[in-house]
Formats: structure tokens, sequence, C-alpha cells
């Protein structure tokens, strides 16, 4: 059979050669992805009347400090890909962060502590290609900074280098202050991030709120004030009491972005997965969910697969067409054959 299909074919090019057709609708790629237009799509960034950071304005750790002293709270999300992170930074979200949450949103790993600089750098990489206009955070992975400086410098510098990340997260309050000094000293600004801290999850003893004992109250109040003097670009505050927070913040000249840390913080962050249910699990009590994507992609994902099983998909405006010319072309040669097949 395939030698006839062949032969019928190379009859009907012989006929045809040299006509073109189709060009337009052939030059779809399997999978077409747009674009960044010539220009930053600016009327879809939702522009409110109090806005210091213009609309088309670069984002950087300058404009988180004219943020805070301006009182306009700053908004944080994650990403880990180029969809993603293009539609968080069209939305007007200031700063994106590669949270190492990857480690679960993404990778499917059970904490945050398995994820590699490799990975990480991977998911910065493809987050990049999306952002134009927010801030880009890279999360330093466990273990890419605990062991010896050289080596955290060295892995700070790989998030700038390749992923072209503009600053860096760190997990920890007064003890990573002489790290996070050398960091700045090495022209990368840093973000703090105390309180729950989940890659020490298992010095925790769990995920749980931190600070609402007066010595543990004491103990953040230390770790932010070193951080603020070791020159940090912002404090990622998670999983404190309001009031804790609030203090920290009048405190502190680096801009608060809490998770879970009340409403007085200078900004929010939330793991983009969560405010779409994306997680598999229940939320924590701080999120607020956006959207049912779980709820979305199952039903398309159902009805696509019913639509090929009852032959429903594709239809045959979904289907490409033979030019007429060349259709008449082949029907000939068809014809032909089935004459001299008798
Ligand atoms: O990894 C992450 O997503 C984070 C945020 C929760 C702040 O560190």
């Amino acid at each position: 059979m395939a030698t006839i299909a062949m032969s019928i074919l190379e009859d009907a090019e012989q006929a045809l050669s040299g006509q073109a057709g189709g060009a337009l609708e052939d030059t779809m790629s399997i999978t077409s992805f747009g674009r960044f237009p010539e220009d930053a799509p600016a009327d879809k960034i939702p522009s409110e009347k109090s806005s210091l950071t213009k609309v088309n304005q670069k984002i950087t750790t300058a404009s988180l400090r004219e943020m805070k002293l301006g009182h306009e709270p700053i908004t944080c999300l994650t990403a880990y890909d180029y969809a993603t992170a293009r539609l968080v930074d069209e939305a007007g979200i200031e700063m994106i962060l590669v949270g190492d949450s990857l480690a679960q949103t993404m990778l499917g790993y059970e904490n945050t502590l398995s994820v590699t600089m490799d990975e990480m750098l991977h998911h910065v990489k493809a987050v990049r290609r999306g952002v134009k206009r927010a801030l880009l955070l890279a999360d330093m992975p466990y273990g890419s900074y605990q062991v010896d400086d050289g080596e955290a410098l060295r892995n700070a510098t790989r998030f700038v280098k390749e992923g072209a990340a503009e600053v860096v997260k760190i997990e920890g309050g007064e003890k990573r202050a002489e790290l996070i000094r050398r960091i700045i000293d090495a022209e990368i600004p840093v973000c703090g991030h105390i309180g729950l801290t989940p890659q020490s999850v298992n010095v925790m003893g769990g995920y749980k709120v931190q600070g609402k004992e007066l010595d543990g109250i004491s103990q953040l109040m230390r770790d932010a004030v070193a951080l603020d003097r070791a020159g940090v670009a912002c404090i990622v505050l998670e999983g404190i009491p309001r009031e804790v927070a609030a203090m920290i913040t009048a405190e502190v000249g680096a801009p608060t972005i809490g998770i879970g840390a009340g409403p007085e913080c200078d900004g929010q962050v939330l793991v983009f997965h969560d405010l779409f249910n994306l997680t598999f699990a229940p939320a924590a009590k701080f999120v607020r969910r956006y959207g049912d994507v779980a709820e979305l992609i199952t039903r398309g994902v159902q009805e696509f697969r019913a639509d090929v099983k009852s032959a429903q998909y594709p239809r045959d405006e979904e289907s490409y067409h033979l030019p007429k010319e060349t259709k008449a072309g082949l029907d000939t040669v068809l014809a032909r054959k089935r004459a001299l097949r008798g």
C-alpha cells in the first residue's frame, strides 16, 4: 500500500511541479508563542492614581525604597517559567521572585531542601526571558550559601551572570549579616528573609508561625535590624504575627515584604500556585485565592479527551487542506490509476 501511495504522490508532484499554495497557512509552527511587542504593553498595566512607579518604568531596588517612603504598597509574586512570568510582569507586579518553592510547585519535591543551584538557574533563565519591567529576584537554595562564603558568593554571582537576576534572596537574620555584606560588596543586591524560613523546617520542627513569645520577638527585631544595617534591598517577613511585622516595618529603612505577616508590611508576596489553586493541598490562612486554575485545566482536559474519543475533534475547519489545483491534479492521477487497474 505504501508504495502505491508513494507512486501516486510522485506522479502528482510531477504533474504539479512549480505550483505554490497555502503559504500563509503552512507557516504556522506546531506551538506558536507570541513574542514581545515592540513596546511594553502599557495599556495592560493597571496604573493607580497614586502610583509612584510609572507604567513603563523599570523597577529597581531604588523604586522599592521610593515606594516605602511614599507608602505605596509593593506587590510581589513568584514565577517559575516564561509564560507565567510574562503574565505576571505585564499585569504590573513590581517584584518577581523565582522562589525555591519551585521545589514543590514545579518539581514535586516534598520541601525546599532538595532543589539545587542548577535547577534554580534553569528556572531563573526562563523567567528572565519573560520579564521586562519587574525587579527579578532569585532565591538562593539550601546548601548554596551555608557551607562557605566563597561558594555563596560564586553561587550568587551565577544567578546574576547566567540568569540575569537583579537581586538574590537569602534566608536568615543576624547570623547571615556578614555574608550578606560580602555579597552586596560584590555589587549584588540582597533580599533578606526572616520569620518562618522554610529551609530551617527541620530545626523549627515544622512550618510554624515565629515570634509569638517575647524572646522570639526580640530575636526577630535583632535579625531585621542586622539585615537593615547590612544594607539589604528588602526583607521578606514570613509567618509572623501582624503586630511584630508592623514593629519591624516601622523600625527598618528597608522595605518589608510580608507573607502571612499582616497588612502593615510595605508590600505583600504570595506563591503564584497558591493564588490559583495549583497546590493540591488546603491553603494556609493567609492565602487568598483569585481563581481555580486546577478546575479550569481539569475541565478542559476532560473535554478534549471526550472530543477525541467521540470523533468531535478535529473538525474539518481545524484541518489543513490541499490547494484547489493540487486537489484537482491528485484526483486526475487517482482516476487514471483506477482506470489502468481496470
Ligand atoms: O520560595 C518562595 O516562594 C519564597 C516566598 C514564599 C517568599 O521564599
